[in-house]
């Protein structure tokens, strides 16, 4: 946690965490020690039938990690969807993902290696967190509280030997994320970022009608924002930017998240230009400015902090600061691509 270094607010959000998970699990049982207690996955990771898999269409870039998402929803349960597109699960849910690495990132199907799967259930109307670590071999996978830093070694896609010390998150930094300076809530569903095909067995398949086909929705919604592929060169540069900047940021960067105080808030519905960095004063100055002036200096990448701190490796600079330890290279030269085909202003 300590080469986390957050800002004073966010040991405090930190303590505040710890201490309600501390007394909430002197009420409650941890959970099940093993994974397969929960009856989701088998050796290897193998969902078992009654999990659903989804994908989004911006996911959290992680370290180059794989990452697979399940769905299970209680015998007779329903998905309704807010107005502004947020799924809301019925009591019992389960949202679990696993993360691997592959030996060759230029090779997708060279050896997987299974890390870890983190679990969100609703129950009592609140979120629990848990985190389980894969054994060697994958046959099953251990409860932990405090996380881990695990050695891992893959090429790179540029053919290079990669080795990081890859950060398994405690379950008091999920809170960082998922709940901000409010309750641990899930990040990813809603209308927009489900709104994509998936492969369940009969060839690509739209993820909400497949819902809808389920029974765990009533019709398919529809959602007003422009979720993409950040990575699909097809769609509009704007939009490719806006999904990577929700998806990688936002969950610390808005209203009462964990960076809220920061004033940079980038959820993909804002659209107030200075909450968004343009020409933006940065709110504490010294070395994570990299000596540049503003957030986003529109025209001119180099002269913006969200790059600076973007391609840096460095604690206390680098950015996201959770949770990879890598610079997102194809994330890098995405914002590079936007930040210099906004029209060009004098921001000084
Ligand atoms: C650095 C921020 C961060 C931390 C720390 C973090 N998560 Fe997440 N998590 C996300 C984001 C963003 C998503 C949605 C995007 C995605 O899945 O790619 C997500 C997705 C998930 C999902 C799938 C459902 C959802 O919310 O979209 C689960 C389950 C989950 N996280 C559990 C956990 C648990 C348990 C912990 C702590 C052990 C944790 N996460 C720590 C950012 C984080
Ligand atoms: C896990 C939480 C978290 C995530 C994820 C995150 N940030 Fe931050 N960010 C912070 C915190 C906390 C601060 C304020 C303290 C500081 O400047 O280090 C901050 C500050 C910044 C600043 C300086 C803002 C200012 O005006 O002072 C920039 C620029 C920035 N982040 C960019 C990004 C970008 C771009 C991403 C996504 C690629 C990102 N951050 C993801 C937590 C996060």
């Amino acid at each position: 946690m300590s080469e986390v270094r957050p800002s004073p607010r966010r040991w405090l959000t930190a303590g505040i965490a710890t201490l309600a998970l501390a007394s909430a699990s002197c009420a409650e049982d941890p959970g099940p020690t093993q994974l397969s207690e929960w009856g989701l996955f088998t050796a290897g990771a193998t969902p078992v039938d009654g999990l659903v898999e989804y994908e989004l269409q911006a996911p959290l870039f992680s370290d180059y990690s794989t990452k697979r998402r399940f769905l299970r929803l209680p015998p007779g349960g329903e998905i309704t969807v807010t107005a502004d597109g947020h799924f809301v699960f019925p009591e019992g849910t389960i949202i679990a993902k696993t993360f691997g690495f592959r030996d060759d990132l230029r090779d997708a199907s060279s050896h997987e290696r299974i890390v870890e799967t983190r679990l969100l259930e609703l129950r009592g109307g609140r979120w629990i967190p848990y985190v389980y670590l894969w054994n060697d071999d994958a046959s099953d996978a251990q409860l932990t509280r405090i996380g881990a830093r695990i050695p891992i070694t893959f090429t790179d896609l540029h053919g290079e030997t990669q080795t990081i010390n890859y950060r398994v998150p405690s379950t008091t930094q999920c809170g960082n994320c998922h709940g901000g300076q409010g309750d641990v809530a899930p990040l990813g569903p809603r209308v927009e970022q489900l709104d994509r095909d998936h492969d369940y067995g009969a060839g690509p398949e739209n993820q909400l009608d497949h819902l809808v086909e389920l029974g765990w929705m009533v019709s398919r919604p529809s959602g007003p924002l422009p979720f993409v592929d950040p990575m699909d060169e097809a769609a509009p540069l704007e939009d490719r930017a806006r999904s990577y900047l929700h998806a990688n940021c936002a969950h610390c960067h808005r209203q009462e998240g964990a960076a809220d105080q920061s004033g940079l808030w980038f959820d993909i519905a804002q659209t107030d230009e200075a909450r968004l960095g343009f020409c933006k004063i940065p709110a504490a100055a010294g070395r994570g400015t990299g000596g540049r002036s503003v957030d986003i200096w529109p025209g001119d990448p180099d002269r913006s902090i969200l790059l600076f701190r973007m391609e840096s490796t460095e604690p206390g600079i680098k950015m996201p600061e959770l949770p990879a330890v890598l610079v997102h290279e194809e994330g890098v030269a995405l914002m590079r691509e936007w930040i210099a085909s906004l029209p060009a202003r004098a921001c000084d």
